[in-house]
């Protein structure tokens, strides 16, 4: 399916930060494909599509991606927003919620956007929405064990990624912000509104920024890894 603007595709887009950035992207004229493992969505607009993805299902990725490839789609905006947190403020790893983490976080996230890369146009961007929670350089805490590593192994993606595809397709880690989601109980104290968080992204995303960076739109500057 060839479309004259510009098209976006952006994982976890059912709630929180990820159904914020649709509707930041739709008003940025985007067409906009969102991800769930439902494929609904109470958001009607005609530049707007939900589909189906459950990334703990390579199954589920594959078909995913093969009906990009189906209909011709080129995508110059991909957002890897999808994440879980199931040990977050948990203060000892276990077994369930690291596989549970692992899973989305970066196995299926790293397997889809490696099934999608041929479907982004020559100048376009990924960005990993990550988290200053997996950042080594800074890191106090003992608490949210796999969630932490999980970024961390993103953030290696992110750069590997980039170093592979430098000078053409720019990739980006992005910390949100400590948003008010339901990722995790403790966010109803965040500061940023998922709308907040969303306009930072898009803001800082269509920015002239270097690819192979991590970057925080709350504080609006570099982390160190
Ligand atoms: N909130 C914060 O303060 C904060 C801070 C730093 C980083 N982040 C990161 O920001 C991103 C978005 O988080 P959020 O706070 O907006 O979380 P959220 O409100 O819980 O939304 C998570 C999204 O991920 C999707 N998802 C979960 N499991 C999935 C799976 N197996 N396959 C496909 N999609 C799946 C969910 O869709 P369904 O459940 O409908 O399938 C939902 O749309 C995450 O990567 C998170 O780590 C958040």
């Amino acid at each position: 399916m060839r479309r004259t603007i510009k098209t976006a595709v952006v994982t976890g887009a059912s709630k929180g930060i990820g159904k914020a950035l649709v509707n930041q992207l739709i008003e940025k004229a985007y067409f906009v494909i969102g991800t769930c493992r439902s494929g609904k969505s109470d958001l009607l607009n005609p530049k707007f599509e939900m589909r189906t993805l459950d990334l703990c299902d390579l199954d589920s990725i594959t078909k995913f991606s093969d009906d990009l490839k189906s209909e011709d789609v080129k995508v110059d905006l991909w957002i890897n927003n999808a994440g879980v947190g199931p040990d977050l403020d948990n203060s000892l790893p276990d077994a369930d919620t690291f596989d549970q983490t692992f899973d989305v976080n970066v196995k299926g996230t790293m397997f889809l956007t490696e099934s999608i890369l041929p479907h982004i146009s020559a100048e376009g961007i990924i960005v990993n929405i990550s988290s200053k929670m997996g950042a080594i350089d800074t890191c106090v805490k003992t608490d949210s064990v796999a969630y932490r590593m999980s970024k961390t192994a993103l953030n290696m993606y992110t750069k590997i990624l980039s170093n592979r595809l430098k000078d053409s397709i720019r990739v980006v880690s992005i910390h949100p912000g400590w948003v008010q989601t339901t990722i995790s109980p403790g966010c109803i104290h965040a500061p940023l509104t998922p709308k907040e968080s969303a306009d930072r992204i898009v803001e800082f995303i269509r920015g002239d920024f270097e690819t192979g960076i991590f970057w925080d739109v709350e504080a609006s500057q570099f982390l160190n890894w």
